[in-house]
């Protein structure tokens, strides 16, 4: 770019918008302006043709009316001419010469007027030079109106009546034909002459007159030369003739005169035909080139006003394309940017570097735009923190919120179990109270009705019955066994056992016992692990949850889906199973697809004699019983039913880390001893029944049914005793207190403990405090014996 266009840009963008407005309508406005005066000139200049035509019309006009006269002047003369001998010389007069003469005058006033226009008006070079021409013409017409008038003199003086030269020869001749009369030949060279004068008067022409002439001389001479006429009278005979001779050549004389005038007015009629003619030409000439001038004038005029429109035109593209640069596309580039960062997108600018009004509002704008982005960055830096801090309070809340629910869901599992475990303490309390007296009474029944029917020999009618007996017995004390193991006094029996092998057989008793149309599937793990267990409860457990299952699916069959798994309870998940703690479980999932559990029952379900089935049906402890015994087990029972689809049962049970090897089975051996062993039992009918037992297979046995008396006796001979059997529950001295008084007595004196149910004695705890072993009563005899014999041969 050149330094003046640099300049010239610069200074483009320091104009304000108005300026550069008002300099396009300025342009604007002196195109118009120049198109305007074109139109003016164009207008004066056509007027000033029009004017120049008009006056060549007018000029043209006044030289035909010029013209006109002239011929008009001229034909009357001619007429008169003409006329004159015919109708007289006055008349002749009257009618052509004057108003010749008036056609002259008219001329002469024309060509006046005509020369006055010429040089008056503007007409072109050429027509003014015409001035001497129509001076020629104006001293011409004078001339003509001179000669004519001479002219008339003339004539006037040859043929005025009275007193004109051919009226004086008339009046001449006719005297001298009077005074010739008679004589024959003079009056034939009179009349001879006569003729030839009267021939001239018509014709006019000159050898006419001189062949009268001719004739008058021969006359002369004959008159001279006659004798018959006296003197006097040939003198004025002769006088007469030479008058007459002498007025015939006034007339010549003057007929010669008019004949020049005549030839001068042709030779001036030959002169003003070309003057006149010029002129009108000229006129005709000054008209066209007016006329052209009018042409030329219109077509510049239109192809000026084009070319100002055209260039009006232009320049309106371009200043509309220098205000569209300059003004519009800053506008629109500035909407952009407003727009760009109304849809938040704050790092643009305007780039403008003009000083007009836009470049002072890109400059704000620009300003703005950056106080926008630092109010926004702080704003977004203050957002993050308030956002931080939100979220951490957020946190804490959820945490909170978490904690409560938590708690709120531990406090209601809590205090439903409270209340679930007042219920069954309370059920446990009664019913394990019934079960102990049942045990006592039941343990009296099975004991003797065992030793009387070992008494009665076979094929004795008596001993079937004492055999029924004793199948009553069992069924008795096995619904005491149920009672206690729903109330959970028993805790006897729960040893380290491998759970896979447990299960598997349980199974195993199921599938004899459920209709084929239940379809049975196991999945069990078989590297699941030991727990703390009892073989046969865990038995029950199985064969009650797959009986309800079996019962549910009854109608329409199914399947059993049975698994056992180990897993783990990370302290994070111990919240969902409130009743463990954590560490590694068994959990053992028995799955049907029967009838489901109604919502309005499944808090029931567990009570003891809840049941849905008919009377005789089902006696509604199976699932108290479970619960007693997973309670028992330190585990926890989870029930989901959905009515029509199925209901599953999950048990899990604490893992102990004890890797045991399957079990074998102990060979039947023979439980007989000699050892002296002191039995103790509040109730006589059941320490009878064990003494008899024990002396059956050998055993010297001392019997007491007063803890505090055994006691004694076992203080003031310690040594006498190899084993001591002792009830729990007496009056003054409990089973256990006694024990552990003999104990301090005799430290290893083999202790068995028996019970119908005792919430105190946990193996362990007995098994800490010296006891060998711990019987469930109702004691059974086989049971016994191998207790017994087990503790006494030294094995746990
Ligand atoms: N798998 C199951 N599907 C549907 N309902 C069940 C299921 N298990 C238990 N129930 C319901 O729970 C009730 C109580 O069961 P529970 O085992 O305690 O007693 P029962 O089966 O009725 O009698 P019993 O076990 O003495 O034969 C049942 O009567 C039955 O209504
Ligand atoms: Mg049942």
């Amino acid at each position: 770019m050149g330094l003046k266009q640099r300049r010239l840009s610069q200074y483009w963008q320091k104009m304000s918008i108005t300026s550069k407005f008002g300099l396009g309508l300025g342009l604007f406005l002196f195109l118009i302006v120049m198109v305007a005066a074109i139109g003016y000139v164009s207008l004066i200049k056509v007027a000033k043709a029009e004017n120049s035509i008009l006056t060549s019309l007018e000029i043209q006009q006044l030289v035909l009316d010029m013209d006109r006269g002239m011929e008009r002047s001229r034909r009357l003369y001619g007429d008169f001419f003409l006329q004159y001998p015919i109708i007289g010389f006055e008349e002749a007069h009257q009618k052509y010469i004057q108003p010749s003469i008036r056609q002259i005058a008219q001329v002469i006033s024309t060509s006046r007027s005509l020369k006055h226009k010429i040089e008056q008006s503007n007409v072109s070079q050429a027509l003014q030079k015409t001035h001497i021409d129509l001076n020629l013409y104006l001293s011409s017409a004078k001339r003509f109106a001179e000669t004519s008038i001479e002219s008339v003199e003339l004539i006037t003086e040859v043929s005025a009546p009275g007193r004109g030269f051919e009226e004086q020869l008339v009046s001449r001749m006719q005297s001298l034909k009077a005074e010739l009369s008679g004589h024959t030949l003079l009056l034939n060279l009179y009349h001879e002459m006569q003729s030839y004068v009267q021939e001239y008067r018509i014709a006019r022409k000159r050898f006419l007159m001189q062949s009268a002439f001719n004739v008058s001389f021969k006359l002369y001479r004959q008159i001279e030369n006659e004798t018959a006429f006296d003197p006097s009278k040939k003198e004025r005979i002769l006088a007469l003739l030479d008058q007459s001779m002498e007025i015939a050549e006034k007339i010549l004389e003057k007929d010669v005169k008019l004949k020049s005038i005549i030839n001068d007015f042709s030779l001036q009629e030959a002169a003003l035909g070309p003057i006149s003619g010029s002129l009108v030409k000229l006129a005709m000439e000054e008209v066209k080139q007016a006329k052209q001038r009018i042409e030329y004038t219109h077509k510049t005029a239109i192809l000026l006003m084009a070319a100002i429109a055209l260039f009006g035109l232009f320049a309106a593209v371009c200043i509309g394309r220098i205000l569209n640069a300059s003004i519009t596309q800053k506008l629109i580039r500035l909407t952009k940017t407003a727009k760009a960062i109304r849809e938040g997108n704050i790092e643009v600018s305007f780039e403008e570097k003009g000083e007009d009004e836009i470049g002072q509002l890109a400059f704000t704008f620009n300003m703005m735009a950056a106080r926008i982005k630092e109010f926004v960055d702080t704003l977004e830096a203050k957002v993050a923190q308030r956002t931080d801090e939100l979220k951490a309070s957020n946190e804490k809340l959820l945490r909170e919120i978490d904690d409560r629910i938590k708690a709120e869901t531990e406090k209601a599992n809590l205090e439903l179990q409270l209340h679930q475990a007042h219920k069954m303490e309370a059920i446990g309390t009664l019913a394990g109270g019934i079960a102990h007296d049942f045990n006592n009474i039941l343990g009296a029944i099975i004991g003797y009705a065992d030793l009387a029917k070992e008494d009665i020999p076979e094929g004795n009618p008596a001993r079937l019955k004492i055999e029924n007996v004793l199948k009553a017995g069992y069924r008795a004390r096995d619904l005491v066994k149920q009672i206690l193991a729903f109330s959970r006094k028993s805790q006897i029996g729960r040893i380290p056992v491998l759970i896979h092998p447990i299960v598997k057989e349980a199974v195993h008793l199921l599938r004899a016992s459920i209709p084929s149309t239940i379809d049975i599937r196991e999945d069990l793990d078989s590297e699941c692990g030991s727990v703390l267990a009892d073989q046969t409860q865990i038995h029950q457990v199985i064969l009650n949850l797959g009986a309800n299952a079996a019962h549910a699916m009854e109608i329409e069959g199914g399947i059993l889906d049975i698994s056992l798994t180990r897993m783990g309870i990370g302290p994070s998940e111990i919240f969902k199973y409130p009743d463990l703690k954590s560490g590694a479980h068994v959990k053992l999932t028995v799955k049907d697809t029967g009838s489901g559990i109604d919502k309005d029952i499944m808090d029931r379900i567990f009570d003891p004699y809840f049941t849905t089935k008919g009377i005789g049906k089902g006696s509604g402890m199976g699932l108290a019983m479970v619960h007693g015994i997973v309670k028992s087990h330190e585990g926890m029972i989870l029930v989901n039913s959905t009515p029509g689809v199925g209901s599953v049962f999950d048990i899990y049970l604490p893992a102990i880390d004890d890797n045991l090897q399957a079990p074998e089975r102990t060979p039947e051996t023979s439980f007989t001893g000699t050892e002296h062993i002191l039995v103790v039992d509040d109730e006589p009918a059941i320490a009878d029944t064990i003494r008899m037992r024990l002396e059956r297979l050998g055993y010297r046995v001392t019997m007491k049914t007063s803890s505090p008396e055994a006691l004694e006796a076992f203080r003031q001979n310690p040594d006498r005793f190899d084993l001591v059997i002792t009830d729990q529950t007496m009056p003054h001295l409990t089973g256990e207190k006694m024990a552990k008084e003999m104990i301090l007595i005799q430290k290893d004196i083999p202790i068995i403990l028996s019970s119908g149910y005792s919430s105190i004695v946990d193996e362990q705890k007995i098994g800490a405090m010296g006891i060998r072993a711990f019987l469930m009563k109702p004691v059974e005899m086989k049971a016994l014996s191998e207790c017994v014999r087990r503790v006494l041969s030294g094995q746990k």
